[in-house]
C-alpha cells in the first residue's frame, strides 16, 4: 500500500516520439504547489498529502524525513510522476506533470530521472553491465553501445572488475553502487532515492552517500530517508508529518 513502485521505472508505454522532454528554463528544478492526495479504501479516507508546497533547486540535495505514514513515499511518487495528485500542480524540470498524459510522463521519467532504492532492485538474471544498460535500452539505444556506456559507468563507481558478474555475487554496498551507475547512465537531471542507505552498514552507507552527493552538483537529488547518519549530506531537510511539511531547514532556503 502506498509503496513507491520501483518497477514503474520499467513500465512499458507507447512511444510518443514527438514528445520533447527538454526542460524549459525552470524557476525551480521541482515545484509542488498545494499538492493534495487522498486515498480512499473501504470507505475510509487517508489524507496522504494535505496541501504540500515543496521546491528544490538544481544542484540541491534535499532529504525528506518524517515518521512512517507521514506521506514521504507519496510525495516522492508524485515528483517521479508515478502517482498523480488529486489537486495542485507538479512541475519537474520545467514540465507540468499534471498536464502530461501517462505515456508522456513515462517518457519524461525515462529521459530525466534516475532511481536508487533501498533494496537495489537489480535484475538477478542480468550481469552488472546489463543491469546498468537498462535505462539506455529503454531510450532505444542498441545493446552494444549501451553496454559500452554501462561499463564506463561501472568503472566510474569503482566496479570495473565486476562488469560481467551477476549481482548476487556482490556485497550490498557493491550492489548499491551498481544501482547508482544505473541511475546515472542516461545522465538524468533528477535523482530520486528511497532509503538508499537503510540496508547498508554505516561505513558502506557513507561511501554510497559520497557517490550520490557528488552528483548533486549539477543535478537535483531528492532522498527519502530515516537514516540520521546521512543527514549531514543534505543541503536541506524537509520534515513531513501527517501529510504536511512541518519544517524545512538547512544551508539552502527555497
Ligand atoms: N495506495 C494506498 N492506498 C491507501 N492508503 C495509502 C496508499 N498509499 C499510501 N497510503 C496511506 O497514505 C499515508 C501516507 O503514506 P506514505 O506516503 O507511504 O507514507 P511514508 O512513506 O511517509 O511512510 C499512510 O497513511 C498510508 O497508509
Ligand atoms: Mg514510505
Amino acid at each position: 500500500m502506498g509503496k513507491f513502485n520501483p518497477f514503474s521505472f520499467f513500465k512499458t508505454g507507447k512511444k510518443t516520439s514527438n514528445f520533447d522532454p527538454a526542460p524549459v528554463s525552470p524557476e525551480h528544478s521541482i515545484s509542488v504547489q498545494k499538492g493534495k492526495k487522498t486515498f480512499t479504501q473501504g470507505g475510509e479516507s487517508t489524507y496522504a498529502l494535505r496541501s504540500v508546497d515543496f521546491q528544490a533547486e538544481i544542484g540541491e540535495l534535499v532529504m525528506i524525513v518524517g515518521p512512517s505514514g507521514s506521506g514521504k513515499t507519496t510525495l516522492l511518487s508524485v515528483i517521479a510522476g508515478t502517482l498523480r495528485c488529486d489537486e495542485g500542480s507538479v512541475t519537474v524540470l520545467g514540465r507540468r506533470l499534471d498536464n502530461l498524459s501517462s505515456n508522456q510522463i513515462t517518457d519524461f521519467r525515462r529521459q530525466n530521472i534516475g532511481f536508487i532504492f533501498q533494496q537495489f532492485h537489480l535484475i538477478p538474471t542480468l550481469t552488472c553491465a546489463e543491469n546498468v544498460s537498462i535505462p539506455l535500452l529503454l531510450q532505444g539505444w542498441k545493446s552494444k553501445p549501451a553496454l559500452e556506456k554501462a561499463k564506463e559507468g561501472l568503472e566510474a563507481v569503482g566496479l570495473g572488475s565486476k562488469i560481467n558478474q551477476f549481482p548476487k555475487k556482490l556485497s550490498g554496498g557493491q550492489q548499491q553502487r551498481v544501482a547508482i551507475a544505473r541511475a546515472l547512465v542516461h545522465d538524468p537531471e533528477l535523482i530520486i532515492c528511497d532509503e538508499p542507505t537503510s540496508a547498508l552498514d554505516s561505513e558502506t552507507g557513507i561511501k554510497v552517500m559520497d557517490l550520490i552527493s557528488a552528483q548533486a552538483k549539477k543535478r537535483t537529488v531528492i532522498i527519502v530517508t530515516h537514516d540520521n547518519r546521512i543527514y549531514k549530506y543534505a543541503d536541506r531537510i524537509v520534515e513531513l508529518e501527517d501529510g504536511q511539511i512541518i519544517s524545512s531547514t538547512g544551508k539552502t532556503h527555497v
